[in-house]
């Protein structure tokens, strides 16, 4: 608690939150996941449907979210129960979401480091050939490595509490991996028959919208926004009450946005020239690892920009990694008061139970399903298509029916500032995201026991 109180008032200032925040949202799920949804949902379809639902669904999300941490001051586990004495069940499912996520992000940071080993070793050619990450995940034994030292540096990092100088590095870092993509983008760009990929990267092809997008977008931006897991509740509680949050929910997920859509920028119009709009179809969570080596590989320069890249990634997934552990880490000692040691052995536990399945999943238990899916599909799955969604449309009856949208009015306005969008939030929390999310859960359960 006391470690908790220091931290709550360790923001200095509205950019120091903001960045904090973003070193949180900014990770795997821009780098890694927003690209292949983009391919398997219809390219410009998905992105314009996650936009749509990023200002509207997502700023009301965000903003109810961080405004019950600052008003409440206290931890998820609590903050909910405090805003509503039947609500105290809200903070154990959505404090259930890290748990099941930081798992399987340690498996895919885990191929990050292998992919950043290769570059940096001088290898990175070999990484462009065909059935290269296939062969990786395939091979049951080296993932599982790379997944033990990603989990290993995470922990090392939590356990020193150096958490600090990793979020400083990332804060020089991540401008860095702005700039990277940006290069990489730009000699996207120029590859012969780019322009029918960037089309079908930017142009909206109507007919190939259905529910499904709708349901991937929003699941996309509770990953990538950090939300419906307490995440930003826990920001929130640490917030200055000086802070304007309006100004930061946008500042946070516009840096969001656009580190997304410049990581889709950088593979889907790319993949689009190698191997057409079925390749792009057949692509799966491989995307990013199985392009970009190609684009590395025919560009001047490209193992140093490949190498930098990696070692960029790599970082990303760090800080957020770092801060999904820091959840579950801190609602173990709040809940059971015990003490950090002793809930970070428990995590690695967990960790350990839940990733190997999720890594041998795709190599020598790839013949085990659940529902139909491979370990990590389905830990993918369970958090954003059914636990997070929960978590929302609870969170949305609290606020829009129980407690009343003016206790978060009144914490974002306190400071006599203005609401941008008040007419909005009111509209999403109460009726629009509810019913949305009902729907989500319906389609998303039909579609798997349909
Ligand atoms: N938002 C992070 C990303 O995009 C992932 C994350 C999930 C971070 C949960 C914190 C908590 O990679």
């Amino acid at each position: 608690m006391e470690n908790n109180e220091k931290k709550r008032s360790s923001f200095s200032g509205g950019i120091g939150f903001v960045l904090a925040a973003a070193g949180s949202a900014v990770g795997l799920g821009n780098l890694w996941r927003f690209p292949y949804l983009v391919a398997q949902y219809g390219g410009g379809i998905f992105i314009l449907v996650y936009i749509i639902a990023a200002l509207t669904f997502g700023f009301a999300l965000m903003t109810t979210e961080i405004a019950v941490g600052r008003k409440t001051k206290k931890s998820p586990i609590l903050a909910y129960k405090a805003i509503h004495k039947k609500f105290g069940f809200l903070g154990y499912i959505a404090a259930l979401v890290p748990i099941i996520i930081l798992p399987y992000y340690c498996v895919i940071g885990g191929w990050v480091i292998k992919y950043m080993a290769t570059y940096v070793g001088g290898a990175g050619r070999a990484a462009a050939d065909t059935g290269y990450f296939g062969s990786f995940i395939g091979s049951s034994g080296s993932p599982l490595i790379f997944f033990a030292i990603f989990l290993a540096v995470t922990v090392f990092i939590i356990l020193i509490g150096v958490e600090k100088g990793i979020e400083k590095i990332s804060k020089f870092l991540m401008p860095l991996l702005l700039v990277i993509s940006v290069i990489i983008c730009i000699y996207v760009c120029t590859l012969p028959g780019a322009g029918a990929g960037i089309k079908y990267y930017l142009l909206p092809d109507v007919s190939k919208f259905s529910f499904m997008t709708v349901c991937a977008a929003v699941g996309q931006i509770f990953f990538s926004m950090s939300l419906a897991m307490g995440i930003m509740v826990t920001y929130g509680s640490y917030t200055k009450k000086e802070t304007n949050l309006t100004k930061s929910v946008n500042q946070i997920e516009i840096f969001d946005t656009v580190v997304a859509f410049m990581a889709g920028f950088m593979v889907v119009p790319a993949l689009y020239v190698f191997s057409g709009e079925a390749g792009l179809q057949q692509s799966g969570a491989g995307l990013m690892f199985e392009t970009l080596p190609r684009v590395f590989d025919q560009m001047g320069g490209g193992m140093i920009i490949g190498t930098l890249f990696f070692v960029l990634v790599f970082f990303a997934a760090l800080t957020s990694s770092i801060s999904i552990m820091e959840a579950i880490v801190s609602s173990f000692m709040d809940k059971f008061k015990m003490t950090r040691l002793k809930a970070c052995i428990i995590t690695i536990v967990i960790c350990i139970l839940l990733g190997v399945p999720a890594s041998l999943g795709n190599g020598a238990w790839s013949n085990i399903k659940l529902l139909g899916m491979d370990f990590l599909t389905f830990f993918d799955y369970l958090s954003n298509s059914v636990i997070m969604p929960i978590v929302a449309l609870c969170t949305c009856l609290l606020i829009g029916w129980f407690v009343g949208c003016k206790v978060i009015i009144k914490e974002i306005t306190r400071n006599g500032e203005r609401m941008h969008r008040k007419k909005l939030y009111i509209v999403m929390i109460k009726f629009v995201a509810p019913i949305l999310l009902v729907i989500i859960l319906i389609t998303s359960s039909l579609s798997q026991f349909g």
